[in-house]
């Protein structure tokens, strides 16, 4: 896969290679897109400040998250319906991020269950979590994260009621797909893809059909997280969560400085600023906007994470120079994923490392721990507002 050198080449070869529904699923956001467009924007309007005639030799991206060593602060986020970008989709994930040296989220709504990661992989991934109303089905995902050795909870706090995208309802998105005229065509011109799913027993929500009473498949993806998740969710509900889980807690899907506070004030060890890859709330900043103001208010009390709009090393480093202590991508490593299966996830950790590990030497720095806002070029308007 010589040719494929960016982020931008995988997402054109996964639209390729996807089927359209799921491709879509992915590669789009709520309502006009407005947020997930600017989750991206904002990172190209952050400077960062040239410096030249330093030693770059021994350069060092290592780091930890949440106080796990990690061979870069990139960890692959939680993602539905994975294993319909290609087969085994969630295994062939974790394993890439294992070989990498970063962290792998498994979603609450993959394909692959927990034990099937836990069994295709060596070391601990984490879990992250929706809270549906069926609360004994909760424990149970809970205990089974335990059970599977998972190394830490992410709790989802930005998705009890779905944000609309169009794209989903008029591709009629399910899993597994309908055997529709639409469907079939879409899967017909997939030849390679439908070649991995005829090989696999994975197609549908293993973590939830055969768990949740009556639930053998997820028809209609929006009707069944209406039905199924739960609206009450609140902050009440991390207490009893975490005391269930007993490990390391991650609470995902924080924009707002006074959410940031309640979050640090849970007592969990670190907070994704995140607006749900602009899924969610459409008209809400982007993730890195916010950043600054969250890290100044929690940053000294609980470990500050970003996800949204990442799509180079680059990016990682603004995003860290602004405070995040790591970052997750989504869509980068599910463009790999579709793009060539286990090869294109590790295809896009790579091409993050190493624009990551130049632009830092770049800026001056052989070492990741030296990001910071001295590496911006206008670290008191990062975004070029003038009013910060
Ligand atoms: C679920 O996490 C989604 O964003 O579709």
């Amino acid at each position: 896969m010589s040719a494929l050198l960016t982020i931008e080449d995988l997402r054109r070869r996964a639209r390729r290679r996807v089927p359209k529904m799921f491709f879509d699923y992915a590669d789009s956001g709520s309502w006009t897109e407005s947020t997930y467009r600017a989750n991206e924007e904002d990172f190209h309007k952050v400077k960062l400040r040239q410096r030249v005639l330093v030693d770059m030799t021994d350069r060092s991206l290592e780091s930890t998250m949440i106080g796990e060593t990690v061979s870069m602060p990139v960890a692959l986020a939680p993602t539905g319906l994975t294993g319909m970008q290609h087969a085994d989709g969630e295994i062939l994930a974790a394993q890439a991020a294992e070989a990498f040296g970063v962290p792998f989220a498994l979603s609450t709504m993959s394909i692959c269950s927990i034990e099937d990661v836990a069994e295709a992989t060596t070391k601990p991934f984490w879990f992250q979590l929706y809270v549906m109303r069926d609360r004994g089905f909760i424990n149970d995902l809970i205990d089974r994260a335990k059970a599977a050795g998972c190394s830490a909870l992410v709790l989802t706090a930005d998705l009890q009621i779905l944000g609309q995208r169009h794209k989903d309802l008029r591709n009629g998105l399910s899993a597994p797909p309908k055997f529709t005229p639409k469907h079939i065509w879409q899967m017909a011109t997939r030849p390679q893809w439908c070649l991995g799913m005829l090989g696999t027993k994975r197609r549908t929500f293993r973590n939830i059909a055969g768990h949740v009473k009556g639930v053998t498949d997820l028809s209609s993806l929006s009707t069944w997280t209406a039905e199924q998740f739960d609206p009450r969710l609140s902050w009440a509900d991390v207490e009893w969560i975490k005391e269930r889980w007993g490990g390391k807690l991650i609470i995902k899907g924080i924009l707002d400085v006074e959410d940031a506070k309640m979050a640090a004030a849970t007592g969990a060890d670190a907070i994704i600023v995140s607006n749900h890859g602009g899924r969610q709330l459409d008209g809400a900043p982007s993730s890195v906007s916010v950043l600054p103001e969250i890290v100044e208010a929690v940053g000294e009390r609980i470990e500050v994470h970003l996800d949204g709009g990442i799509r180079s090393g680059q990016d990682v480093l603004k995003a860290l120079c602004l405070g995040a202590k790591g970052v997750h991508i989504g869509r980068p490593f599910l463009y790999g994923l579709g793009a060539g299966g286990r090869e294109g996830v590790r295809l896009a950790l790579e091409i993050i490392r190493r624009e990551l590990d130049v632009t830092l030497a770049l800026c001056g720095k052989r070492d990741i721990a030296q990001a910071g806002p001295e590496l911006l070029y206008a670290p008191n308007d990062p975004f070029g507002t003038g009013r910060r």
